[in-house]
């Protein structure tokens, strides 16, 4: 499916936006990715525009992971990918323990991703976990991307009033896995950041 297509079929549907979306669109068509992974899809947005570079491919498939609580979401994943018409791209997982555990399973199974987009906690936590294990999983020249580099739960115009502590509240999680994980690891390339993101091949 074009980008303008899908684009105009999710449009006002949180979160990702055009922007974002046409770089992951544009980075699984460049590479040929087949086997994409996404932590954490919402109502399905990212999962739309990675299913329409699958089907622009011509083959793939997307494992999108993220708890019940995703159950709750207008749209549900599951109706806006039937909308878009990609569903035969496209699995959503709701996992009741969230996406570390899922991939604790894909580890076990020896399950492989060439693709896969980050885009869950945000919180250092869960998604240094997040970063560790999906270096288990993801093939040799294999993309991970970062979005919301610098999301903190201070700056959330939903999050700010969760309690937490202050040191959770502002530290931009996903930020400090880049910088204290990813650029250092000898096997991921850092590729720089657009649109809010962050990309890494795995060497
Ligand atoms: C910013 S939204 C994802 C947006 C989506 N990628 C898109 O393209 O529109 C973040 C999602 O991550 C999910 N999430 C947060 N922590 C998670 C975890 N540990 N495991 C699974 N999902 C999680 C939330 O439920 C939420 O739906």
């Amino acid at each position: 499916m074009k980008f303008n297509e899908v684009s105009k079929l999710v449009a006002g549907i949180p979160h990702t936006t055009a922007e974002k979306g046409k770089v992951l669109y544009d980075i699984i068509i460049e590479n040929k990715f087949i086997n994409c992974l996404e932590l954490g899809f919402a109502c399905g947005v990212g999962a739309s525009y990675i299913s329409a570079a699958l089907d622009e491919n011509g083959r793939g498939r997307l494992t999108s992971v993220d708890t019940p609580a995703a159950k709750t979401r207008s749209p549900i994943a599951n109706d806006l990918i039937k909308r878009v018409g990609l569903e035969a791209y496209s699995e959503f997982v709701f996992h009741e323990l969230g996406y570390n555990w899922f991939l604790m399973d894909a580890i076990e199974k020896g399950s492989r991703f060439d693709f896969c987009f980050l885009d869950g906690a945000h919180t250092w936590d869960v998604d240094a976990l997040a970063f560790t294990l999906v270096s288990k999983v993801l093939t040799p020249r294999g993309f991970i991307i970062f979005d919301d580099l610098d999301w903190t739960y201070a700056s959330s115009p939903t999050m700010k009033n969760a309690p937490a502590p202050e040191l959770m509240r502002k530290t931009a999680g996903v930020r400090k896995v880049v910088d204290l994980l990813v650029k250092p690891h000898r096997e991921f390339e850092w590729l720089g950041e657009v649109a809010g993101m962050g990309i890494a091949r795995r060497l």
